[in-house]
């Protein structure tokens, strides 16, 4: 149950932020193992057809989601650090979300086609 004090959108976008941040930095080492069965061309050639499973791909999605989450709400805080101050915060965090969601829409009709 969430506090009332914490229910804002700049709550909400704090969180996004962490736990998509948490996230990739959880994927980066599955990456360099993947990298690494490059090393063996049938082990790669294994790994590059479990990819094409569509759990896989919908996993992709969600990764990429949250790095395009995680790269606008970035560009959002690092606009409040360095910026004047303005009060358009939660225009800005709606801006960042619509973003994401545009990143996540266009990667999702790459893969559809
Ligand atoms: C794509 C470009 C990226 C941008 C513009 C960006 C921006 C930022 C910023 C500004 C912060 C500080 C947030 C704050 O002041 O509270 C931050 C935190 C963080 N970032 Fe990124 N980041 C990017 C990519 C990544 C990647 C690729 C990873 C992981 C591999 C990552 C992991 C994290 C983590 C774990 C935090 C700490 C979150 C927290 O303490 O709440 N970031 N990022």
């Amino acid at each position: 149950m969430i506090r009332p004090s914490r229910n804002h959108p700049g709550y909400w976008a704090f969180l996004l932020h962490r736990l998509s941040g948490l996230a990739l930095v959880l994927f980066l080492p599955a990456h360099f193992w993947a990298l690494g069965t490059a090393l063996n061309e049938a082990e790669f050639a294994g790994f590059i057809a479990w990819t094409a499973h569509p759990l896989v791909k919908a996993g992709e999605w969600g990764l990429v989601v949250l790095l395009a989450a995680h790269l606008t709400g970035g560009a959002r805080l690092l606009m409040l650090e360095f910026l004047p101050w303005s009060g358009a915060q939660n225009t800005r965090i709606a801006v960042a979300l619509g973003l994401a969601a545009l990143f996540g829409g266009v990667f999702a009709l790459g893969l559809a086609t």
